[in-house]
């Protein structure tokens, strides 16, 4: 599988493509980072299709092998690479991993890094090779609220007992705290007595959906300002 590596034949379109000086400059490159199915990734990609995103996914790194995300990139085109922890395990640990992820991240020139659904602790080995700023994750809850994993479940179950009644999705810098740093797009959800579990969870993903896409644009355009 190889990533598009020249504009299309033709006039070239304005999505992933435009005219700079004269010249067919191209679209900012992402790398997106996962572990599970893939559905942000989905976002992205028919994002940068439709053209709603001039960006264009150079390349999808999952730390799980059996990720369904892998298939959504391959379907797509993208090259797509697997790096598993557990490689590092006897050599080197987590930090071994980081900076082999860090090159074979970097090998793709990415403009931005993205982490969407990917449950790895990227440490310094990882950030210091890019800038915390071209690192971005999204997270199912609001700045300060909720850090690790299943925050959609832990917001509902909260809710059932009284004690929530909003919940959010946000995208932020990535830093070494879990889901903490600058935040660049939030957006808040609120919990609706008696909501079942499923349709909740279904309102959180098509927020993340269109929060990340949108932080993505945004930080593409603060970076090019
Ligand atoms: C998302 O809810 C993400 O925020 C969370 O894991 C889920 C991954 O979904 N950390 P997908 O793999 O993008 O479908």
């Amino acid at each position: 599988m190889t990533a598009r590596d020249g504009p299309p034949p033709g006039r070239p379109r304005d999505t992933g493509w435009g005219l700079q000086g004269g010249r067919v400059a191209e679209a900012p490159s992402l790398v997106v980072l996962i572990s599970g199915g893939g559905s942000n990734l989905g976002a992205l990609l028919d994002a940068c299709r439709s053209g709603a995103l001039r960006a264009r996914v150079v390349a999808v790194v999952s730390n799980r092998a059996d990720a369904g995300g892998l298939r959504r990139a391959e379907a797509a085109g993208i090259p797509t690479v697997v790096s598993l922890l557990s490689t590092f395990r006897t050599v080197g640990g987590r930090p071994a991993f980081d900076a082999h992820l860090a090159e074979l991240v970097a090998a793709f020139q990415p403009d931005l890094v993205i982490c969407a659904g990917f449950l790895h602790l990227l440490s310094a080995a990882f950030l210091d090779r890019f800038g915390a700023g071209r690192v971005l994750n999204l997270h199912p809850a609001l700045p300060g609220e909720l850090p690790g994993l299943d925050a959609i479940r832990r917001a509902w179950d909260e809710a059932q007992a009284g004690r929530r009644t909003r919940t959010g999705v946000m995208v932020h810098e990535v830093v070494v705290e879990v889901d903490a740093g600058p935040v660049v797009r939030q957006a808040q959800v609120e919990l609706v007595p008696g909501e079942a579990f499923d349709a909740f969870a279904a309102r959180m993903h098509a927020a993340e959906h269109r929060v990340l896409v949108d932080a993505v644009r945004q930080r593409l355009q603060e970076l090019s300002a």
